[in-house]
């Protein structure tokens, strides 16, 4: 028997279980790795690919990461802010053809007529999508950065239940180096810590291929992302962009790229493997590397999709790493084609669900006993359904 199939004959996997898995080379070892993940999620989660409309609605940012293409330094950014109008038109549209949950995404503000307008936004989506196919109106996740447990608790009454917050690396000597003194590793883990505690359901994710990033450093992201409890993972290749100061690495990031998006797979089917009833998505920048990343994500055990439905004006504008594909996904059309190259894959595409990761059930379960009526078990009562 090879290393990986003893390796992946376990339940529960050690440290050096996980480098082995993520070191992986050969095709046969990837298909025994990527078949292992996709039991896990058959077993511990279901058949169903989970879509979320995407909806990039500003690229203003305070912030200076120093990878990302919207860091606040780059002058050549054309920025934009959509009208609550344009957002709660671009959500509609989601409603409207199945997608039963959205991501409402921006570069980072903090001031209060940024909070004021979050918080009106989804209020106003969660008024407008309520219907007999969507009782509770649209799914909202937010995806706004690192902000006070005062806005976070109030983004959370106007309606959104669901947050994104990266934390790009968990090796605190890699986060300092990819982000400005200011910008803390501490500061994310609290955010992180407080949505819990909220009551989110709670989202992270590390960039794969970081110049100095090692296949340990990897290993400890995925260890870290059991160890907090996770109930969501967004994940994805490191891209460089012209325009930001670790263009520097280039040459050596393109050197590896075959090897970069090659682990950036083996991330998705080991976060699966360790933590089981997660959701996983298969993201933009896995599709930006290869024009069939998205399934391969899903192939190798992500189980969330997150459809462009930025309105087109706007697409080009919010390049967080150049080559990021611009399409045209929200309509009937290409919902009906991924439907079909899902079933392909033995997948079915949920439509019109929220689509909550069982994990979070299961956690909230855990922690709080059968307590009254409660967000938890209506989100219990919707996967049910
Ligand atoms: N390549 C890949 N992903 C990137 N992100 C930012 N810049 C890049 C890049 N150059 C990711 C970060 C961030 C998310 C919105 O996009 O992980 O959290």
């Amino acid at each position: 028997m090879s290393r990986i199939e003893e390796v992946l004959r376990q339940d529960v996997f050690s440290r050096d279980d996980i480098i082995r898995l993520l070191s992986a080379v050969e095709a046969e070892e990837l298909e025994m790795i990527s078949q292992a993940a996709g039991r896990t999620l058959m077993e511990r989660c279901s058949d169903k690919v989970y879509l979320r409309g995407l909806i990039e609605f500003s690229n203003i940012c305070t912030m200076d990461c120093l990878y990302c293409g919207l860091r606040k330094s780059n002058q050549k950014v054309n920025r934009y802010c959509l009208t609550k109008k344009e957002i709660v038109a671009a959500a509609y549209e989601c409603a409207a053809n199945g997608l039963g949950s959205i991501v409402l995404q921006s570069g980072e503000r903090r001031d209060a007529s940024f909070i004021d307008f979050v918080t009106d936004v989804v209020r106003e989506i969660k008024r407008q999508t309520v219907s007999e196919k969507l009782s509770d109106g649209l799914g909202i996740t937010l995806c706004v950065g690192e902000q006070s447990p005062e806005n976070y608790r109030r983004f959370f009454n106007a309606g959104a239940h669901r947050y994104l917050l990266r934390i790009e690396t968990s090796h605190p000597g890699l986060f300092k180096k990819i982000h400005p003194p200011r910008q803390r590793l501490e500061s994310r883990l609290r955010c992180l810590e407080v949505l819990k505690e909220i009551g989110y359901q709670v989202g992270t994710g590390v960039m794969i291929g970081l110049p100095g990033q090692t296949i340990s450093m990897l290993a400890d992201d995925i260890l870290f992302f059991r160890d907090i409890d996770i109930d969501m993972i967004g994940m994805g290749p490191y891209i460089c962009h012209p325009d930001t100061p670790m263009y520097k690495h280039h040459q050596s990031v393109d050197r590896r790229r075959n090897e970069i998006f090659r682990r950036s797979l083996l991330m998705i089917a080991a976060a699966r493997l360790v933590l089981k009833d997660v959701n996983i998505a298969s993201t933009t920048a896995l599709q930006a590397m290869d024009p069939l990343g998205r399934e391969k994500g899903i192939r190798f055990g992500a189980n969330v999709v997150m459809p462009q439905l930025t309105p087109a004006g706007y697409r080009g504008d919010y390049l967080i790493y150049p080559g990021k594909p611009c399409l045209n996904e929200g309509n009937n059309e290409c919902r009906i084609r991924f439907e079909n190259e899902m079933r392909s894959l033995g997948r079915a595409v949920a439509i019109d669900q929220w689509g909550d990761p069982k994990h979070f059930i299961t956690r909230t379960k855990k922690t709080r006993g059968n307590g009254p009526a409660s967000y938890e078990s209506l989100a219990e009562q919707r996967l049910n359904r």
